[in-house]
């Protein structure tokens, strides 16, 4: 008795039905004949001695017990972890001519893809509007212990401006460009560097700021250029409120700023081809957070983040185009309470005591 393995999907393109083993990354194009089969195979049944059968096992995807897997999320998230694995075991000597043989394969195939590199920088056209020096005094001042122990979410905002000064020091002290000149050799010349790590060195995360209530710049959207340190105006701020977008999470409108950060998928797809490229992209994104999060809490605001947003209308507004690049991350921040619990809970909360 042989069972189908449970890692596949099947997808019909272009006039052809094709079975994606996902775990092992094959696929294979079916025929009506293998479907039939594979959906008893799906139940449990013996091999025949048929073409289709023989085709079917030397495929490695027919298991020898019932497949049992516990999960609890939905199949989406499971062909997300179980197809972005490594699908090899590792080698087994770690001798010097690997490491020899690996060092030359990367850089031979860092030599093959540079002809088609996109742009590095992103650049939309809108009137640019030049930021404030960065000035590193307020975090100089802060010890990064400091930042850390009293870095705490806020959902309780009053709404108060914050000067443009703060803003440019904290797009600068996330996104600007730094630390380039330095002896030690680098393969990174893809990109640049920022103050946070970057998956492949290919600055994948793009930076926009929703202006809600900024001293010393008109409530909008701009984009951030990172090498550059200025900003590039998108639009103004769109009739439905930052909360709108945010799914509901209105507190996000009594905040001074938001940063959405997007990444350039066309980026990733460059270096890495292969869904495992994902797992990258949204560490990344997390990396820059914490530099935010730690960057608003030094400079004296309360931060707030959140992954759940309108992805479409969100991308729209920033005027993102799909082929190039998604906003994966939101960061905001502002003066309050610095209560981890909205006006809304709280009430709800006082009424129930
Ligand atoms: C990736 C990520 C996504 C988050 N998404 C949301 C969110 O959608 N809404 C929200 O209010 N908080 C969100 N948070 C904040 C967490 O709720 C918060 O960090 C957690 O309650 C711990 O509290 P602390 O940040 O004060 O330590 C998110 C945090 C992370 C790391």
């Amino acid at each position: 008795m042989k069972w189908l393995q449970p890692s596949h999907f099947l997808k019909i393109e272009s006039g052809k039905l094709i079975f994606w083993d996902y775990e092992k990354h094959q696929q294979f194009e079916l025929s009506i004949e293998h479907l039939q089969r594979l959906i008893e195979f799906s139940k449990g049944t013996q091999p025949q001695k048929t073409p289709i059968d023989k085709e079917i096992s030397e495929a490695e995807v027919l298991v020898n017990s019932e497949p049992h897997k516990k999960w609890a999320w939905d199949w989406l998230s499971h062909i997300f972890h179980y197809g972005t694995q490594h699908p090899l075991p590792p080698d087994s000597d770690a001798s010097t001519e690997k490491s020899d043989e690996y060092a030359a394969s990367y850089l031979e195939f860092c030599a093959s893809i540079r002809h088609s590199m996109p742009e590095v920088e992103i650049i939309k056209g809108g009137k640019r509007i030049p930021l404030p020096d960065f000035d590193s005094e307020e975090l100089e001042n802060t010890s990064l212990w400091s930042s850390l122990s009293s870095r705490r979410t806020c959902r309780d905002f009053d709404g108060k401006p914050v000067p443009i000064k703060k803003i440019a020091t904290l797009l600068y002290c996330a996104f600007a460009e730094v630390n380039t000149k330095t002896d030690l050799p680098d393969l990174s010349v893809y990109g640049y560097k920022r103050t946070s790590p970057s998956a492949g060195g290919l600055q994948s995360t793009e930076p926009y700021l929703w202006a809600i209530n900024i001293e010393g710049l008109a409530p909008g959207i701009y984009h951030y250029l990172s090498q550059r340190h200025e900003l590039e105006y998108i639009d103004e701020l769109p009739k439905k409120s930052l909360g709108a977008y945010l799914c509901n999470q209105n507190w996000a409108n009594e905040m001074a700023f938001a940063i959405v950060m997007t990444s350039r998928f066309d980026k990733m797809w460059w270096k890495y081809p292969h869904s495992r490229a994902y797992r990258p992209m949204l560490m990344e994104i997390g990396h820059f957070s914490q530099t935010l999060n730690l960057g608003i809490t030094a400079l004296g605001l309360k931060p707030w983040l959140t992954g759940y947003f309108h992805d479409r209308e969100l991308g729209e507004a920033l005027a993102c185009s799909p082929e190039i690049e998604h906003p994966i991350l939101v960061v905001g921040g502002g003066t309050g309470s610095g209560n981890s619990v909205d006006t809304a809970t709280q009430k709800i909360i006082k009424k129930e005591r």
